[in-house]
């Protein structure tokens, strides 16, 4: 504690409406800006967004308070414009704020996700018949000498596995209602939650605002889209079978509906259609743009570190060989690409600023007191670029995630926190490690990727928006020796 006694943390110059605003012009993304902002105001700080108070957080002990020491403390979410309008006014999971609503809609999806879960075949099998067809495409592609942008495939690879999950079902290459698909995620992605003025002042809304009317264009073809499949699942529901999640859901409410002695009526516990529907609408954003763009960024940093791939090609060749297509049973004989992943989501993290927590109580981080109604942004950029916990950050070294025998895999700093941690921690988890560690394995027993001659090396600066992603280039997939006459052999 300091001699002084208790006191709220530093705070940027701020003015009355226009807040912080002023300290924040800069050509660098937020998480850029914040990490540089601690050289003059300390590792945590705080800041003015209009008139909301902000915490910003860059080191791993303050975060670790904020997420588990006193995670039921801070596990509020803040309303805002643009993901009030994405949600219906926050009734989904990632930006619902801490209720009983949110506690259930949580339990619900994280029991549909075990039910397809870790150990059972049945994800492993969706995972896998997506890396067959997108092997496929790159098999296709390469015969022609055709050099792929692979962010489509890669959308439409991860989106099938969610589709599967939530609806049973997954588009094929082309397919119109996909493309819509497409269209409306990166139209949401640019929208929502991106610093947006009009959630820092909520009264822009009265003026015309192009972002926001794209975000509303997005949403409501969505929102159409989910309203077909929730229409097509309550017509032919059955109370013994439970398909997906939708049935999931579905289920959840029909018993609350017939059982309101329990203590989960419908109502207490938001099992509305809204909140149906937002709830998969969620775990759709959630589950789509975030996989998504850590294969693009491993993507892109394997073209820059040919040697990496190299070394994660012959720990395949030894450890899985040709004759048949790794597996989730093969993770632990494969560390150097378990370290690759992890080495990804450390210097690329797709959620670099987690999404933003809200003070329930008056409380404090560390020395300093934060009242009830603050916003905390942990800045993970600054956690997986600190240069105290991690030796030349900047450099893609997935050695660092081994042991000195390079047998095994270490977490070499308490820094390290590309899911979050707590009672917000990410519902995906689980699914998403497996889907990385099948789809890179897969891509890369068949393929060698680079770029096409002439071109130059894509660009790691990244563009920011509600997921931190590469800019698009192309690809070559070129089959690797034993594969070329294959278009998908062992699949
Ligand atoms: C590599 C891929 C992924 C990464 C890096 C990632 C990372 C994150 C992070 C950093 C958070 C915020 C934690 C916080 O606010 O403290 C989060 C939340 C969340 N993620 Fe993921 N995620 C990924 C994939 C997924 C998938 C596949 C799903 C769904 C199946 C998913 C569902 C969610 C949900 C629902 C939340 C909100 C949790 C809550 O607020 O209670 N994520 N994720």
């Amino acid at each position: 504690m300091s001699s002084h006694g208790p006191q709220a943390p530093p705070c940027l110059p701020s003015l009355p409406i226009i807040g912080s605003l002023l300290s924040l012009r800069s050509s660098h993304p937020p998480h850029v800006l914040f990490k540089e902002l601690q050289e003059k105001y300390g590792q945590t700080y705080s800041l003015m967004m209009g008139s909301h108070s902000v915490i910003i957080i860059n080191q791993h002990a303050h975060a670790k308070e904020v997420l588990l020491k006193k995670g039921k403390t801070f596990a509020g979410r803040p309303r805002t414009v643009t993901t009030d309008v994405l949600t219906r006014d926050g009734k989904d999971i990632a930006f619902g704020d801490y209720s009983p609503t949110w506690r259930f809609h949580r339990k619900i999806v994280h029991g549909a996700l075990c039910m397809f879960g870790e150990g059972s075949a049945s994800i492993e099998k969706i995972i896998c018949s997506e890396a067959q067809s997108l092997c496929s495409i790159l098999f296709e592609a390469a015969a022609v000498g055709l050099a792929l942008d692979l962010s489509p495939e890669l959308t439409r690879t991860v989106t099938n596995v969610i589709c599967c999950l939530c609806f049973n079902s997954s588009y094929r290459r082309g397919d119109p209602e996909f493309e819509a698909t497409l269209r409306y995620s990166q139209g949401i992605v640019d929208t929502v939650a991106k610093d947006s003025l009009v959630d820092i002042f909520p009264w822009l809304q009265i003026f015309p605002n192009a972002d926001l009317r794209l975000l509303k264009q997005c949403v409501s073809i969505r929102d159409s889209l989910l309203q077909k499949k929730y229409d097509e699942h309550k017509e032919d529901y059955s109370d013994h079978v439970q398909r997906d999640l939708m049935d999931a859901l579905l289920r959840a409410k029909r018993s609350a509906e017939n059982n309101n002695t329990a203590e989960i009526s419908a109502e207490s516990v938001g099992l509305s259609d809204d909140h149906l529907l937002m709830t998969v609408g969620d775990i759709f954003g959630a589950g789509v743009e975030t996989t998504t763009t850590v294969l693009k960024w491993a993507v892109t940093y394997l073209i820059h570190h040919p040697q990496v791939q190299r070394n994660i090609q012959e720990e395949l060749d030894s450890k899985v060989g040709r004759d048949r297509s790794p597996q989730l049973s093969d993770r632990g004989s494969l560390p150097y690409l378990e370290a690759t992943i992890r080495e990804v989501l450390r210097i690329r993290p797709v959620a670099p600023l987690l999404i933003p927590h809200v003070a329930l109580s008056d409380t404090s981080i560390g020395d300093f007191t934060v009242r009830k109604g603050t916003r905390v942004i942990i800045n993970l950029w600054s956690l997986h670029h600190d240069e105290k916990e991690w030796k030349n950050p900047e450099l893609f070294d997935p050695g660092r995630f081994l042991n000195i025998e390079g047998t095994g895999l270490v977490i070499p700093s308490p820094s390290y926190l590309p899911f979050g941690a707590g009672i917000r921690v990410c519902l995906g988890e689980a699914l998403a490690k497996m889907e990385l560690f099948l789809f890179l394995s897969w891509i890369l027993q068949r393929f060698t990727l680079s770029i096409p001659p002439g071109n130059s090396l894509p660009s790691l600066e990244g563009k920011f928006g509600v997921v931190f992603q590469p800019v698009k280039y192309k690809v070559n997939a070129t089959p690797r020796p034993g594969w070329e006459r294959n278009k998908c052999q062992a699949c």
